[in-house]
């Protein structure tokens, strides 16, 4: 009887063994992680002036394997192995190794050349460090909303915020689905923008069968732990251009160190002194990682594709929409909560599947725009800069509820599963849909004791990722 009864009215809970999610990590990484200890290989990079500049700063990543130099530029043996298996990968010129992709964002920011008062549009839902890394080089970001579909930038939102000072979009793979890129491009090309693709979370998804970061003029990837191929903290910038690829190399590296009076202008601009480059130890993770990133992938897709099938029966429960173009990865698997097909909250039903054993979160805590630095515009010093620069003020202006799906998508439809990634299994999903499938049939019970589950605390458990 009492396993009939809902758990978070005093029943036996659908599973007590806790879920799991852990990186696919094995002999490979241990092998290539202690053979670079073994070979003293930590750091191989050297900040300052290459003998050859020009060859250097543009050898592309295929090539750049092959040059004997221990101690270099572009980095020791095991940064450059990464750098040519992952622009192999991707048929990329360059794939440049970076030490997060928070780091890779501002760093082709600031390659593009975007600089004081120029305007950056990002969707309003991502991870914060897509909407506040444009900031370290003064660029002033401007939010916009998403596809209540897709979860990703709505282009006809993105029409609507440019103004002469817009320079980039940020276009956020969001969870594993791909932005529209053929609209977002046909706007790029209009009005002469820039395209940045944050692949943080849609390594190897594909759009027209062209890879997630091959699209636009850069892509930037994460492989912070949680990501689908990780090296603890790390990212990787792509790109096929030899300007942007030259000054994201020098502005990672101590660019400043490579300048002489030789140098242009252009060379100068943004080449601030900073240090954002991987460890030898995480490229050594970073190159076994890569040779699973099909099997990791496969492995979130299955367990994604098999949720989204067995749950197809609830109508309450709404599956991400795919647009036809696209070919995700499900970095982690949303579902949007249809409160009006069910008659309770959101809140309430994922007090109840917590109950019964299921961790589930709510996504991220706030859209992007109500970070109180965007807000209260203070980002460098107490005057309001980079909005008060001395090339003008910027006349943007950042509320609460600026955008709309966003907002609804956060405070009460969003239900996320992070258990789809390894070690979870079909066995695990099985156990999501059995608890989903009790709360259903109970949900009369659930509607009468809404009160008394109100007041029982359990509800506090609504914000956060799990
Ligand atoms: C979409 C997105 N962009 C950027 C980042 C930042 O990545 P990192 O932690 O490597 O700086 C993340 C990390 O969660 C992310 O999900």
């Amino acid at each position: 009887m009492k396993d009939k009864e809902l758990a978070i009215l005093g029943g036996h809970p659908t599973r007590e063994a806790p879920f799991c999610v852990q990186p696919l990590v094995d002999k490979r990484e241990e092998e290539l992680v202690l053979k670079a200890i073994k070979e003293k290989n930590f750091s191989r990079y050297i900040g300052s002036m290459p003998e050859d500049k020009e060859r250097i700063f543009t050898l592309n990543s295929i090539d750049a394997l092959s040059i004997d130099a221990e101690w270099h530029f572009l980095g020791g043996p095991n940064i450059r192995k990464f750098s040519h298996d992952f622009a192999s990968y991707f048929n990329v010129k360059y794939a440049i190794p970076i030490n997060s992709a928070t780091s890779g964002i501002s760093v082709s920011v600031a390659a593009l050349g975007l600089s004081d008062n120029d305007e950056i549009i990002i969707p309003g839902l991502s991870y914060t460090a897509s909407g506040t890394a444009p900031l370290l080089f003064n660029v002033i970001p401007v939010f916009v909303d998403v596809d209540k579909r897709t979860f990703c930038i709505d282009p006809k939102k993105i029409i609507e915020a440019i103004t002469p000072k817009t320079k980039a979009i940020i276009c956020v793979h969001l969870l594993g689905n791909i932005c529209n890129m053929n609209q977002i491009k046909l706007i790029a090309k209009k009005y002469n923008l820039h395209i940045i693709e944050d692949v943080a979370q849609a390594p190897g998804a594909k759009y027209e069968k062209n890879l997630a970061g091959t699209i636009g003029d850069v892509g930037i990837f994460s492989f912070q732990q949680s990501k689908n191929i990780m090296t603890g903290e790390g990212g990787m910038i792509i790109t096929n251009n030899d300007k942007i690829a030259k000054k994201c190399r020098l502005i990672l590296n101590h660019g400043e160190a490579c300048m002489d009076e030789k140098s242009s202008i252009n060379d100068l601009i943004n080449n601030v002194g900073c240090n954002f480059r991987m460890t030898e130890l995480s490229a050594a993770l970073g190159i076994a990682q890569l040779e699973k990133l099909d099997i990791v992938n496969e492995w979130r897709n299955k367990n994604a594709q098999y949720l989204i099938s067995k749950l197809s029966k609830f109508d309450f429960l709404e599956p991400p929409f795919i647009e036809s173009e696209v070919e995700p990865i499900f970095h982690i698997l949303a579902f949007k909560f249809k409160e009006k097909k069910i008659n309770f909250s959101r809140d309430i039903f994922i007090a109840a599947l917590r109950a019964e054993g299921i961790p589930v979160g709510t996504g991220y805590t706030r859209g992007m725009y109500e970070n109180p630095i965007f807000l209260k515009k203070i980002a460098y010093g107490k005057n309001s800069y980079p909005w008060n620069s001395i090339n003008g003020k910027s006349e943007i202006i950042y509320t609460s509820n600026q955008c709309e799906v966003i907002n609804s998508l956060i405070k009460k439809e969003f239900l996320w599963f992070y258990h789809i990634a390894h070690p979870s299994t079909i066995k695990d999903m099985d156990d999501i849909v059995k608890a989903i499938e009790k709360i259903y049939i109970n949900r009369d019970k659930l509607v009468q004791n809404y009160e008394r589950i109100l007041k029982s605390g359990d509800i506090s458990l609504k914000q956060g990722r799990i």
